[in-house]
C-alpha cells in the first residue's frame, strides 16, 4: 500500500462525508503530515467556476450536460492530482463513484460511457481507499432542513437519493479497499473506525 495514499470520501447529502474529510484533514494537520484536500465539483479554480455552472438553482441542463459538466470539473483537477500523486497524501470529497451513483443509477446515464470517460481522464491515477458514508433518509432530510442554502442537487426526491445511495453500496460490495461509514451511528465511534483504518494505511 502507498504511504501517500489517495483516499476518497464518498455519500449522499448529509451522509457526513464533507465533515469526515474535514476531520482527517484536520488530524493530518495536527500530526503535521502533508497532504491536500479538495472536493469535486471543485477543488482548483476552474473547476469551482464549473460547480457554480452546474449546482447553481437557475440552471437546467439535462443530464447529458451535466455529466459531461461534472466530467470536465474532474478533468480541471487530474493534472494537479496526478503531480502529487505518491507525492502527497490525496484527501477528496466525492470523486468518481459520485459520478457513477448520481448520474447512472440516480439519472439513468449510461455506465459505459461514464467509466469510459473516467478512465481516460484518470489513466494510471488510482484511488487507495473510500470511506463511503451512508445516512437513513430521515436523517438526510433533517440534516438537509439545517441548512441555509440549498443548491440544484440538494432538491431531487426522496426516491432518487434512496437509488443513489443503493448505488454507492453496489459500488462497495465485496471490495476490501472501502468502508462503509454509518452515519446514523456515534460519531465518535466513526472517527475513530476512520483513525483506526487510517493509521494502517500510513504506518
Ligand atoms: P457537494 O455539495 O456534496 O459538494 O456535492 C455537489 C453535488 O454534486 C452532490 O449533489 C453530488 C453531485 N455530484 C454528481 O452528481 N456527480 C459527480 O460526479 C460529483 C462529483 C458530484
Amino acid at each position: 500500500m502507498s504511504k501517500k495514499p489517495v483516499i476518497v470520501f464518498e455519500g449522499i447529502e448529509g451522509s457526513g462525508k464533507t465533515f469526515h474529510s474535514q476531520f482527517l484533514s484536520n488530524y493530518l494537520k495536527k500530526k503535521k503530515i502533508p497532504h491536500i484536500k479538495l472536493r469535486e465539483p471543485g477543488g482548483s479554480r476552474n473547476s469551482e467556476i464549473i460547480r457554480k455552472l452546474i449546482l447553481n438553482n437557475q440552471s437546467n441542463f439535462n443530464k447529458n450536460t451535466d455529466l459531461l459538466l461534472y466530467l470536465a470539473s474532474r478533468s480541471e483537477n487530474i493534472n494537479m492530482l496526478k503531480k502529487l500523486y505518491n507525492k502527497k497524501i490525496i484527501i477528496i470529497d466525492r470523486f468518481i463513484d459520485s459520478t457513477i451513483a448520481y448520474q447512472h443509477y440516480g439519472l439513468g446515464v449510461d455506465l459505459r460511457l461514464i467509466n469510459k470517460i473516467n478512465s481516460y481522464l484518470l489513466g494510471n491515477f488510482k484511488i487507495n481507499f473510500t470511506f463511503l458514508n451512508t445516512v437513513s433518509i430521515k436523517n438526510m432530510n433533517k440534516r438537509l432542513k439545517k441548512r441555509k442554502k440549498l443548491n440544484r442537487y440538494d432538491k431531487f426526491d426522496v426516491k432518487f437519493y434512496k437509488k443513489v445511495q443503493q448505488g454507492f453500496i453496489k459500488l462497495s460490495k465485496n471490495k476490501k479497499n472501502y468502508q462503509i461509514i454509518n452515519s446514523d451511528l456515534d460519531i465518535e465511534h466513526n472517527k475513530n473506525l476512520i483513525l483506526t483504518k487510517i493509521n494502517k494505511l500510513l504506518k
